[in-house]
């Protein structure tokens, strides 16, 4: 093989790596706040649990942990049987903006971004 043949077989390889990494996919608060509604009968209208702490507080929570969690409930690492249910329908983009949308409301929980 030619040097040129080399570094176009080596570009090509990165080329298809550049394009089957799964890029993470950025939340969008607003298209979250559409998609929380059927998250509210137990997680709160603003993301703070309902009830007597039955249900945990989103409000507030770090973004990266809400889309971690989600994602554990899907791939059944983390089992619940409600949860299970509710991220059956989700697609990465819907888990995405799930977190976006509750880590960006308020409550007794916080995160630093306040700090930066
Ligand atoms: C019928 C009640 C109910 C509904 C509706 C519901 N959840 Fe939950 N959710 C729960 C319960 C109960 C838990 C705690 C489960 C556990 O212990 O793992 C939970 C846990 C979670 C957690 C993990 C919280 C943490 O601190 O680790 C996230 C994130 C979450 N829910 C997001 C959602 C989203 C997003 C929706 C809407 C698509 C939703 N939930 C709808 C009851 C509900």
């Amino acid at each position: 093989m030619s040097p040129k043949t080399l570094i176009s077989a080596a570009l090509s390889g990165l080329l298809c790596m550049a394009i089957t990494t799964p890029v993470a996919a950025r939340g969008n608060v607003e298209a979250g706040r559409e998609k929380a509604k059927v998250c509210q009968a137990c997680h709160g209208v603003d993301g703070n649990g309902i009830g007597d702490g039955q249900y945990p507080n989103l409000a507030g929570q770090y973004e990266d942990y809400l889309l971690r969690a989600l994602q554990a409930y899907k791939s059944g690492e983390r089992n619940n049987a409600i949860m299970t249910g509710f991220v059956a329908t989700l697609e990465t983009q819907d888990m995405a903006d799930l977190a976006a949308y509750f880590a960006a409301q308020q409550g007794p929980l916080s995160d630093l971004r306040h700090l930066k």
